[in-house]
């Protein structure tokens, strides 16, 4: 039997597992509905609001701008201010940047990276993207290259290479003549070898090379830089978990190997010119088939904390090619047992995703890392702190998912100027051997970092599992965070650090989910203090319904250190909302739902661009990326929030004080561009020069019934006229050649 596509209902309901509630545990709940009665003040980090001159001094190459050498001063966002009028807020099948400035399409799914490569026909004939653009563009990188084309520049505006993550490919289908067969966890037959291995290919990772042509970027197709990385290139499994027992596959029998990457969604970058890139709705991928019984007690309490729930695991079915030459390349994606040891099937195979992933995109021959140091969760992005000689190196990631947590790496080795050069070998130097930590959000406006690993009693005498060493702590990271007390959160998106005074800023994207969400199973908190119902047409969402921003300081601005001071800079909201909700006093300049995309401009130092992955607010607006020139930590006031009175564990309690950033007038915060219909905007680079600005366009039409009726389409973004949908990078400049933005 061949399913024909059409089936969305089943298609969205596979997705939805992606975003299952897999914490179930109490750890932080009790104290901290205690804790808001005895609301106290706080100020331990007081006077320590920009970043030592030390930090400032001796970097190597140009790291996250330091605006010291830069410029003299340090730029604060105090001496800037918007040079754009705001867009307003619109639901036509168009990118809407400012009056005065535009927006061209750069790469878009199925173009081609390599000359002779035929146009993307965007029909679902072309099966060869290992040469062209993969789907679902997400968070990207650009590196500026020397003249010479052999290395990282970062002052370079004249060339360099662009890493762009593709997320996921088209659950629609977009890629396929028909949409997709056999599609979805219900589906029990085997998937066409073709459509398997184009969406494996659409997956990972686009490497390209930018030429200057005049004053607008195109891409070299002739760079010998130009590749993909997919959800089939080899990987070393490098850090505490390389080698370990857990990882051991028919593929890769000792541990030190694994294949493809996954759901490549926000990023990061190196001190020494490399990509970092988060592996984050993974679990979904892997089939699980087999009764509990098969497993121990542990393998079993660590897939259900991961969600590769036995129901409804392996959205894709890719382990379902099932003709006579269904080799382990297509296997793999089951971990069932079905060996008699882990060295002959792939029952530890989802061990080897879930981790932040190293590509060097100078060196197209080096092998990627995944980067186990950092723990394995469902990993946004990766965001480096602004590094000091003679100081460790500091990483800060989040785990997008419900109730997850946000965590933070530091390293064992000092940092040491001369590895500004090291690529992926300063990447084994750094980032292999260090501290993970999981945050904690106390209620008096305080948090502090919880650390992972087997010297924490918290972890050692965890009940719900037995940890047996530091690389199963790393491996199961979040139930690791679990047992040290980690506060949940409402699903931590990207990061990011204020290159003017180091502070640490999180988009947390909503919470809404009926019975298991914020407000009603898990109880309000002063770090995610709302829940209100929210009505888009006929549907009305209950919990966290627009999502917001929180930042912290780390004490005496060391990102080491073991203790923090936070407020929430953003809460988002509809203009029109009730002040319980609209806290931060949002406009119809700048008033936005769901943040999803958080960028510190280093050109322009104290810029922050916001962008949003919406569904709450899309009756009046396509998702945006707004401007904000923020303050700091402490700007602001505590407030009582005044939630609706809904019990939550029998406590019907539903006020809560946080802390509320100063209000975002649409001078500090205004809508910079608003895009085609049923897109999320995600993804943000800038050349060094401040003059280019690229943005990513995911999956306009999202919400399409069809991915072959043009009548069905919701968008056909970019290409016009009759055409599917498709995801692109976008550059916006200013007509006039001048700044971005500012
Ligand atoms: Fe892929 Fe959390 O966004
Ligand atoms: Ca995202
Ligand atoms: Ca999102
Ligand atoms: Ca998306």
């Amino acid at each position: 039997m061949i399913k024909k596509p059409g089936a969305r209902a089943v298609i969205k309901k596979a997705l939805s597992s992606d975003e299952a509630v897999c914490n179930a545990s109490a750890n932080d709940s009790f104290d901290q509905v205690l804790a808001r009665a005895r609301f106290g003040r706080r100020g331990f980090l007081k006077g320590s609001s920009s970043l030592a001159a030390a930090s400032m001094l001796g970097m190597g190459l140009a790291f996250l701008t330091d605006s010291v050498q830069k410029n003299g001063k340090a730029a604060m966002a105090a001496d800037l201010s918007f040079n754009f009028k705001p867009v307003t807020k619109n639901i036509t099948d168009t990118l809407t940047v400012p009056e005065g400035y535009s927006a061209r399409v750069l790469l878009a799914t199925g173009d081609p990276i390599k000359r002779g490569v035929t146009p993307y026909k965007n029909n679902g004939t072309d099966n060869d993207f290992e040469v062209r653009a993969g789907d679902h563009h997400d968070a990207m990188q650009y590196f500026g290259m020397d003249a010479a084309g052999t290395a990282w520049d970062p002052s370079s505006s004249d060339r360099a290479l662009l890493c762009i993550n593709h997320e996921v490919c088209e659950d629609l289908g977009f890629v396929h003549p028909n949409g997709p067969t056999e599609y979805g966890p219900e589906s029990t037959a085997a998937r066409p070898q073709v459509e398997v291995d184009k969406e494996v290919a659409a997956h990972g990772v686009t490497i390209v090379e930018l030429a200057k042509q005049g004053s607008a970027y195109d891409i070299n197709p002739d760079s010998r830089y130009n590749r993909r990385v997919t959800a089939t290139t080899v990987f070393d499994i490098q850090g505490p978990a390389r080698g370990s027992a857990m990882m051991a596959t028919a593929f890769s029998p000792s541990g030190e190997q694994t294949r493809g990457t996954l759901n490549n969604c926000g990023h990061g970058y190196t001190p020494w010119g490399t990509y970092l890139s988060g592996e984050e709705n993974w679990a979904g991928y892997f089939h699980r088939r087999e009764d509990d019984a098969v497993r121990t007690a542990k393998e079993v309490t660590a897939f259900d904390r991961y969600g590769i729930k036995s129901e409804t695991s392996g959205r894709y079915n890719w382990s379902r090619f099932g003709a006579a030459g269904n080799t382990d390349l297509y296997s793999r994606w089951s971990v069932n047992k079905v060996a008699a040891s882990a060295d002959q099937d792939f029952r530890n195979a989802a061990n080897t995703f879930g981790w932040v992933v190293e590509i060097d995109p100078f060196k197209p021959n080096a092998t990627p890392k995944k980067r186990t140091g950092l723990g394995r969760m469902a990993h946004e992005g990766c965001w480096t702190a602004k590094v000091t000689p003679g100081e460790p190196l500091v990483l800060y990631t989040g785990d997008d998912a419900r109730n997850e947590y946000i965590y933070k790496f530091v390293s064992d080795a000092k940092w040491d100027p001369k590895d500004a050069t090291g690529g992926l070998a300063a990447g084994n130097k750094y980032l292999d051997a260090g501290t993970l930590y999981a945050a904690k959000f106390n209620d008096d406006g305080t948090g502090e970092w919880l650390p992972l690993t087997m010297r924490n009693p918290a972890i050692v005498n965890y009940a719900d599992y037995a940890f047996a060493d530091d690389v199963d702590v790393l491996i199961n990271a979040r139930l690791a965070a679990d047992a040290a007390g980690a506060t949940k959160m409402d699903r931590p998106e990207w990061g990011g650090v204020n290159p003017t005074n180091g502070e640490v800023y999180f988009t947390l994207t909503n919470s809404v989910s009926g019975s298991s969400g914020r407000g009603t199973q898990t109880p309000l908190d002063a770090a995610n203090p709302r829940f209100y119902a929210d009505a888009k047409g006929d549907k009305i969402s209950q919990g966290n319904v627009n999502g917001h921003i929180i930042r912290w300081r780390e004490a005496g601005n060391m990102p080491a250190a073991k203790v923090f001071e936070w407020d929430v800079y953003l809460f988002g909201a509809k203009a029109d909302a009730d002040a319980s909700v609209n806290l931060s006093g949002l406009t119809g300049e700048n008033d936005f739902s769901s943040p999803d995309g958080l960028w510190f401009s280093e050109a322009t130092p104290g810029l922050l661009w916001i962008q949003t992955d919406d569904g709450y607010y899309t009756d009046v607006t396509n998702c945006m990326m707004l401007a904000a020139l923020p303050g700091a930590v402490g700007d602001g006031e505590a407030k009582m929030v005044t939630n609706q009175a809904v019990p939550v564990n029998g406590d019907s309690d539903q006020t809560v004080q946080t802390y509320a950033g100063k209000t975002a007038s649409p001078t500090l915060l205004s809508r910079f561009l608003v895009g085609p219909r049923d897109c999320e905007i995600t993804g943000i680079t800038e050349s060094p020069d401040g003059k280019a600005v690229f943005v990513n366009i995911q999956h306009p039409g999202e919400n399409s019934e069809s991915a072959t009726d043009p009548t069905q389409f919701t968008s056909h973004w970019p290409d016009g006229g009759n055409a599917r949908p498709r995801s692109a990078t976008v550059i916006i400049t200013r007509n006039d050649g001048g700044k971005v933005a500012v």
